[in-house]
Parts: structure tokens; C-alpha cells; sequence
């Protein structure tokens, strides 16, 4: 449609994993692709539903803008999710890991943090986020891609616990799937993303 801004898909080459392997590195994109996909078709419709029959209820614009949390969501994450990884991590910077440690105490305690996170979401995601008003790191668990979601909140990390994740390469064994992809986020990166928000 004339006008209508759409979103393109990033392009993602396998970093190399030992926590997830290619294949399943691969599926996982399309999946992201599919996400996009069904993201810019809801934008596409929404230009011209009946917004007149707007209803809580049921209505057409109700489940649009439902299903655009969803989809919009699940692409900011899984982008942020799979620019994190790599086979060469770079630790946090000593600004970061200071950072973290006036909300965690330890390194080590907000790394237990984030894993106990990743263990309690189901189908969705372990998220690190700041809060700039608050000047705030705190660990959120989501479900899906748009329940329990804070606002007010920048994700720093992300760790995707849906089972397409994590089935492929470690079946039902969450808990290490969490441990192995916690060794490849790339904190050198995380720490650049932060020190443009934070901290006194
Ligand atoms: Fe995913």
C-alpha cells in the first residue's frame, strides 16, 4: 500500500554457537521472518479497518492491534536476542558490571538472576531491562512476546525460553540450553548498548 511503512527483516549469519547449533540457529530466523511477515501485513489492514466498530468486545481493530503487540514485540526481541550471541563473548565492561552490582550486590548473584528469570517465563522470554526515571536494572519474566511486560523499560538483555529455542538442540532440557546461551551472550556488547543510558 502507497504510504505504508512496512518492516524489513535483518539479515542474521550463524555467529558459530555452541548452545544452539546452525539449523536451529536458521529455523529460528525464519521464524523471526514469519513474525515480520504477519507484523506488516496487521500495518497493511489497520490502514483501512472500519475504526467506527472499534469494540473491547470483539472487533476487527481490536484484534489488529492485539496481534501487532505480539508480532512487533517478538521482532524487537529477536533481534536484540540473536545480535547478543557470539562465539567469542566479550565480558561486561568494569561501567557495567559496577552498574549492576548497586541493584545485584554481585556479578554472580545477577547472573543467578537471569537464570532463575529464564527458568520461571514459559513460552516467552528472560529480559534485563533499565529504567532511566529510575536509574534501575531489574530482571522481568515474559510470557509470549506481550504478557508481563514492563513499560517504562529499555531491554538490555534478552533471552528467548519459547521451545523453538531450545527443543532442536537440548529437548526438553531448558535449564541447559540457559546455561550454555548465558556463556555466549556477548556482555562487551550489552555494555556498549548501556553506557548510552545509564548510570549516575
Ligand atoms: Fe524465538
Amino acid at each position: 500500500m502507497a504510504g505504508c511503512f512496512m518492516y524489513e527483516p535483518k539479515e542474521y549469519t550463524y555467529p558459530n554457537l555452541t548452545s544452539i547449533s546452525q539449523d536451529a540457529f536458521e529455523l529460528h530466523v525464519n521464524l523471526y521472518e514469519g513474525y515480520i511477515k504477519k507484523l506488516n501485513e496487521i500495518i497493511s489492514e489497520y490502514k483501512t479497518v472500519n475504526k467506527g466498530a472499534a469494540n473491547h468486545n470483539y472487533s476487527h481493530v481490536r484484534e489488529l492491534l492485539i496481534e501487532k503487540t505480539h508480532n512487533y514485540n517478538s521482532m524487537i526481541l529477536h533481534e536484540l536476542f540473536f545480535e547478543s550471541l557470539s562465539a567469542s563473548p566479550k565480558p561486561p565492561s568494569e561501567y557495567f558490571k559496577k552498574a549492576i552490582e548497586k541493584e545485584f550486590i554481585t556479578w554472580g548473584e545477577y547472573l543467578m538472576d537471569l537464570e532463575a528469570t529464564a527458568m520461571s517465563s514459559r513460552a516467552g522470554w528472560a529480559v534485563t531491562i533499565f529504567n532511566k526515571k529510575e536509574n534501575k536494572f531489574q530482571n522481568f519474566a515474559l510470557d509470549l512476546h506481550d504478557m508481563h511486560v514492563p513499560i517504562q523499560a529499555e531491554p538490555v538483555v534478552v533471552i528467548d525460553t519459547w521451545e523453538h529455542s531450545f527443543m532442536i538442540d537440548h529437548g526438553i532440557n531448558k535449564s541447559k540450553y540457559v546455561k550454555a546461551v548465558m556463556q555466549e551472550i556477548n556482555w562487551g556488547l550489552v555494555s556498549d548498548h548501556i553506557e548510552g543510558l545509564c548510570c549516575n
